[in-house]
């Protein structure tokens, strides 16, 4: 069986890389990835480097962007522009877009990477919640999309990458919201491919399962007990990791994926097919009335 490679759990770049793929497998792209100051979006905007691509690392807060491209830069000697945006807000998103293609003439790959959750039963969710939700994973994975095509995709070509998850494949307890949103973005996949195909644009996504040291993990995981319960019980065993993560995004937004789109790749070590629901966590989480 594969050993994992290496990670590291805090927002910092790997001490030491080995490379898997060849190193100049992104050499000259430019990739712009929303959510890249941290977590998942920070390990692919790090490995993307790492095979010589640019990046543009853009969400709301521009401290941590620029902290995050700071350190992708030292670690990778290649480029990274940090800007702020809300996925929500289409004219910001406008703005970066125009901010990205003025620094570096071009954008090849979009990777959808921006997400917001938390554990709640639905019973329990305002409306607001759900909306917000939305608003950020579906609706802001459209709003990115469509400015990139807009602005840049539907003349030259170019991948879209949509970070997803399998909450919604068998449905999951306190995660109504989040996993809505997912499976939109993932019909949102297949939707774009077919009608974006024809201008030379790739859409997938990757759903990861869960990976440690990030803030999903954190927040999602649940009680250490259940959680190692739940991970031995899995096909591997074990939780996956940010790196591995990364090595599919690489994958995906890579010519060795040339010929695929419209696809959905789960990292996740085989986790959604055994992941027990848990119904102690929906008493826990239940407040006494619901909040609209
Ligand atoms: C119930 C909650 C809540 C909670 C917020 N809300 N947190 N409801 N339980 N824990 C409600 C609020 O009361 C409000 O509704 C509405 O949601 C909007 O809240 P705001 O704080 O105003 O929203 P906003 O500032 O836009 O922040 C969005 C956020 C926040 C999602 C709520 O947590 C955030 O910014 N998260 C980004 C980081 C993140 O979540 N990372 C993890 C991604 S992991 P009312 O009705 O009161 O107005 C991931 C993993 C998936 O996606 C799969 C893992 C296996
Ligand atoms: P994370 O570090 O919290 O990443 C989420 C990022 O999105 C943050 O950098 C955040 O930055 C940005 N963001 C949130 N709301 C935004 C908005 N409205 N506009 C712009 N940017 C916004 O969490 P993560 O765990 O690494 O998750 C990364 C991705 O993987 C998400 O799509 C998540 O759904 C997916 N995923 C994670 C797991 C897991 O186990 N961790 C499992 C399955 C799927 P700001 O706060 O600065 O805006």
């Amino acid at each position: 069986m594969a050993e994992p490679p290496p990670d590291v759990s805090e927002d910092e770049c790997l001490p030491e890389y080995r490379h898997l793929f060849c190193p100049d497998l992104l050499r000259d792209k430019v990739a712009f990835i929303t959510g890249g100051g941290s977590g998942i979006g920070f390990r692919i905007a790090e490995i993307f480097m790492r095979h010589g691509c640019r990046t543009v690392i853009a969400s709301r807060s521009l401290p941590r962007v620029s902290v995050a491209a700071r350190k992708l830069s030292a670690a990778t000697g290649q480029r990274c522009l940090p800007l702020s945006l809300d996925v929500r807000a289409p004219l910001a998103i406008m703005a970066a877009v125009d901010q990205a293609l003025k620094e570096f003439g071009k954008i090849d790959i979009l990777v959808n990477c921006a997400a917001g959750n938390f554990l709640c039963p639905a019973s329990a969710l305002s409306f607001n919640a759900f909306k917000t939700v939305m608003d950020i994973d579906a609706l802001g994975s459209f709003n990115v999309s469509r400015a990139l095509h807009e602005k840049f995709f539907r003349e030259h070509g170019g991948v879209i990458l949509n970070i997803t998850a399998t909450l919604g494949m068998r449905g999951c307890a306190l995660q109504l919201h989040a996993g809505s949103a997912k499976a939109a973005v993932d019909a949102m996949t297949r939707h774009l491919a077919v009608e974006w195909g024809p201008q030379n644009i790739r859409v997938n996504s990757l759903a990861p399962g869960p990976i440690s040291g990030t803030e999903g993990f954190r927040r999602l995981g649940g009680p250490p007990d259940s959680v190692s319960r739940k991970v031995q019980a899995s096909p591997l065993q074990r939780l996956g990791n940010k790196t591995e993560v990364a090595h599919g995004a690489l994958y995906l937004a890579s010519p060795l994926a040339s010929y695929v789109t419209g696809a959905l790749l789960v990292v996740d070590g085989g986790a959604w097919l055994t992941l027990p629901n848990d119904p102690g966590l929906l008493g826990r989480g239940e407040p006494p009335s619901a909040r609209l």
